[in-house]
Formats: C-alpha cells, sequence, structure tokens
C-alpha cells in the first residue's frame, strides 16, 4: 500500500526549541523584585498605622516602635530601587499616539483581539499608567513622608502642614496599593509575562501577540548583525 503524504518535499522544521525573546536582563529583575520586597513591608507596616485594627501587622516587625522606624527607611529605599527601574525604562513608557487608539479599543484587548489593534512596542498603554502611577506617587509619599518623619526632621513643616503631608501620604498609599493590585493583575491575567521578571524571557508568540512592533525591531535588529 502507497503511504499518503501531507507535505512538501521542502517543508521542515528548522527549530525544535521555541522562539524565546529576552525581555529584561538580571540586574532589571533583581531591580524589580527589591523594589517589589520594599513595596510590600511598606504595604504591610503602612497599612498598622492606618487604623488600630490593623495594629497586630506590626508583629511582623518586632513591634510597634520597630515598624515606626523601619517604615520611613524601608521607604528611602524603595525610592532609590525605584529610581533604578526608572532611568532604565522611562524611555519606552513615554505616552504615544498609537497608545490612545489601544486605550479607546480597550475591549478588543479583553476579548481578546489584540490583531484589530495597531501594534505595540514594548509596553502598552495599560504598563505605563503603572508606571507613571507609580512613579507620581512614590514621588508624593516620599515628600510627605520626609515632611511626617519627626524624628530627624521636627521642624520642618508647620504643624498644620504636617496635618495635611498625613492626608496626602494616606490618600497616596490607598492609590499606590490600587496600582498595585492592577498591576499583579495584569501580570498575570496575560499569560506567559510573569516569566519575563523571573526567567528573563517572553515567547516569540507572546510577543507577536502582545507587542509586535517590539518583535519586529528586534527581528530586523537580528537580520541585520553581522554574520558572526
Ligand atoms: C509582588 C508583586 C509583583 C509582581 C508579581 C510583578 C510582576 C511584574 C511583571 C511580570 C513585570 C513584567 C511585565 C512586562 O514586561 O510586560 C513587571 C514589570 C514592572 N513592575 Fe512589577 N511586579 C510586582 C510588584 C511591583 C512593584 C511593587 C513595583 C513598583 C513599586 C513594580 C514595578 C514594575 C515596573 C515599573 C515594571 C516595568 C513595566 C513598565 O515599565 O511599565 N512591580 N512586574
Amino acid at each position: 500500500m502507497v503511504e499518503r503524504k501531507f507535505s512538501e518535499p521542502t517543508d521542515e522544521i528548522v527549530q525544535l526549541e521555541p522562539v524565546e525573546v529576552r525581555r529584561y536582563i538580571a540586574f532589571t529583575r533583581w531591580n524589580h523584585w527589591f523594589t517589589a520586597i520594599c513595596f510590600i513591608v511598606l504595604m504591610l507596616s503602612g497599612f498598622a498605622f492606618f487604623h488600630p485594627s490593623l495594629y497586630g501587622l506590626t508583629a511582623l516587625f518586632g513591634g510597634g516602635q520597630m515598624t515606626r522606624w523601619l517604615h520611613p527607611f524601608v521607604g528611602i529605599a524603595l525610592t532609590v530601587s525605584f529610581l533604578g527601574m526608572f532611568v532604565q525604562l522611562v524611555h519606552l513608557n513615554i505616552i504615544r499616539r498609537e497608545d490612545l487608539v489601544w486605550t479607546r479599543n480597550i475591549k478588543d484587548v479583553i476579548t481578546g483581539h489584540e490583531e484589530r489593534l495597531p501594534e505595540l512596542g514594548k509596553y502598552n498603554f495599560g504598563q505605563k499608567t503603572v508606571f507613571w502611577g507609580m512613579f507620581w506617587l512614590i514621588l508624593a509619599l516620599l515628600i510627605t513622608g520626609v515632611m511626617m518623619w519627626y524624628q530627624y526632621f521636627p521642624h520642618l513643616v508647620s504643624i498644620e502642614t504636617r496635618r495635611i503631608a498625613i492626608l496626602v501620604h494616606a490618600v497616596s498609599a490607598v492609590l499606590i496599593v490600587l496600582v498595585f493590585i492592577l498591576h499583579i493583575f495584569a501580570a498575570l491575567w496575560t499569560r506567559g509575562t510573569l516569566r519575563a521578571m523571573t526567567r528573563g524571557t517572553v515567547t516569540g508568540g507572546w510577543s507577536w501577540r502582545h507587542h509586535r512592533k517590539w518583535l519586529r525591531e528586534l527581528a530586523r535588529r537580528q537580520r541585520t548583525k553581522p554574520a558572526e
């Protein structure tokens, strides 16, 4: 019996390994996770000061006094660490015209029809919003936090101004926690994203689907690279 064929002789699997695309080098990933740890410590210790019912959280940090001492220093560490990420990523987080088209058609993203939208670079508008949201809120938390840091800056501002600073600090903290929840939700909801920050790479399919302009640029760059 003659065996039926389903392919041309010229068809071939040229590469067994799936295409992988580097998205973050190790330095950026360490920078990110250090920032995330600082954030979680700040969030838990901050919650402890937020309402008496949450005071029990201070037990995680060795009691009330220790938590009060630690919180502002971790705030400084987070600011410095976030600044490191900011410097590396800001040029790719500038809002562009295609971001507005993307936002207007957000329902196509949610229903899995990203192919109807303009091709995107490394970040979409949602990611850029998280980036800028975190930037402005960290700045507000830093400034108001220093105003409240009575131990080291007791006469920096008047009592009235300090009261306003406390209010702005608390409101900014609530907002940044919301941004944080949005960030985690987006990272988990868009399947295949988390590995960008763990392994440093994403698949070719993920890049093609979500950040095609970015992938095209990498492919172009590699094609024009002189052969080794
Ligand atoms: C612990 C929870 C966190 C998880 C699971 C997480 C996860 C991720 C993942 C997967 C990415 C890569 C997204 C991509 O390249 O498409 C990312 C990027 C990023 N993350 Fe996080 N993250 C966390 C906490 C934080 C915190 C607390 C901050 C800042 C305070 C932060 C700031 C950023 C920034 C700035 C980027 C780069 C994206 C951009 O520039 O728009 N992350 N994160």
